[in-house]
């Protein structure tokens, strides 16, 4: 883990024009800022300093490795970093602003510092629909590296105070606009010629642009991929997780799902969007009870399903990044 910066005091204030104003300041000056997205909370800094960048890295605890997702607020900023071939054109084109990550090629003299996306070809860009992220990028009017607003390796934060609990005191500002509609980090994808590959599913799925891609791959090779943030063991609770759990052990906090009750219910009607918006929140509930282990019912192998199961196994996976 890298080093804990001194202890700050983190302040929180609801979005309107003054926290933006505050924002924008903080993060010209290089200093990382938490802005809600969509997806998550996002732990924003400027992508053309690498200084800035490091705040983040140093913030989050993230092994250094890690490349960083650049949130842009219009195409032609998107252009100025990254070369769109057609395919990716008519992603972002239908997906934008939304919860659509491109990787693509990174353009010669793109203003972004190689620590941001760990000195890779490619970068990871997205187009925001929130209203916070959007205001500070029109306020800045610089590209912004954003990861999830969590300590590396802990559960990934939809609301302000998930945000407090694991990085207050290692950040100035939190802009609390709330929860998350979304729950779930972005899709990622990377295009290629032979068509679009999968790299981390999320709340945009694959029949979603069926007719645009060649071939649809489920990341094939992760290895050789390289997206290191899909490290085995990467949304995690302190407590083990036990998943597709009929009903609980005595030592348990159960999370349902539909007509299994639990502890607490992803969504009673088995409603997926409602499921995956709840899904951290529920996480970081169950990791605060006074329970040895976490179980959580079966949730379905379809449409947001997927990325759900994606994120409860890494929650549940043996533990590789402390
Ligand atoms: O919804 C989201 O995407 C949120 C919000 C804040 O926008 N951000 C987010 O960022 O989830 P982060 O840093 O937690 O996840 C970035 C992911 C990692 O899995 C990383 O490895 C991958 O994107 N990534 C970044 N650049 C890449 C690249 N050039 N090639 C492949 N994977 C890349
Ligand atoms: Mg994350």
């Amino acid at each position: 883990m890298i080093d804990q910066s001194p202890l700050l005091e983190t302040i929180v204030r609801g979005f309107d024009e003054a926290a933006i104003d505050e924002a924008a300041k903080l993060l010209l000056a290089g200093q990382p800022v938490a802005i809600p997205t969509e997806t998550v909370y996002g732990l924003a800094a400027r992508a053309d300093q690498g200084e800035a960048v490091a705040r983040i890295y140093a913030a989050k605890g993230r092994p250094a490795f890690n490349p960083l997702i650049i949130h842009v607020r219009n195409m032609q900023q998107a252009q100025s970093i990254a070369v769109f071939d057609q395919t990716a054109r008519e992603l972002a084109l239908r997906f934008w602003p939304g919860a659509l990550t491109l990787v693509l090629p990174i353009k010669t003299g793109a203003p972004i510092a190689s620590l941001a996306t760990a000195g890779l070809q490619t970068v990871a860009l997205r187009m925001p629909a929130h209203r916070a992220m959007q205001a500070v990028l029109d306020a800045t009017g610089v590209p912004l590296a954003a990861p999830s607003a969590n300590l590396s390796g802990t559960i990934s934060p939809t609301k302000a105070e998930h945000v407090l609990h694991t990085l207050g005191g290692r950040i100035p500002l939190i802009v609390d606009d709330g929860s998350t509609s979304l729950g779930l980090e972005s899709t990622i994808v990377a295009t290629s010629e032979s068509g679009v590959i999968l790299l981390r599913p999320g709340p945009i799925s694959p029949d979603q642009w069926q007719d645009l891609a060649v071939t649809i791959q489920a990341n094939p090779d992760a290895a050789a991929i390289s997206a290191p943030g899909q490290l085995e063991s990467h949304y995690a609770p302190s407590k083990p997780v036990r998943l597709n759990a009929a009903q609980a052990h005595q030592s348990e906090w159960f999370i349902g799902f539909g007509e299994i009750g639990g502890d607490a219910n992803l969504s009673p009607a088995g409603d997926l969007t409602e499921a995956a918006a709840q899904l951290f929140d529920l996480l970081h509930r169950a990791d605060a009870q006074n329970r040895a282990t976490i179980a959580v019912a079966p949730v379905p192998e379809i449409g947001l399903g997927v990325a759900i199961n994606d994120r409860l196994r890494r929650a549940a996976a043996p533990r590789t990044n402390g």
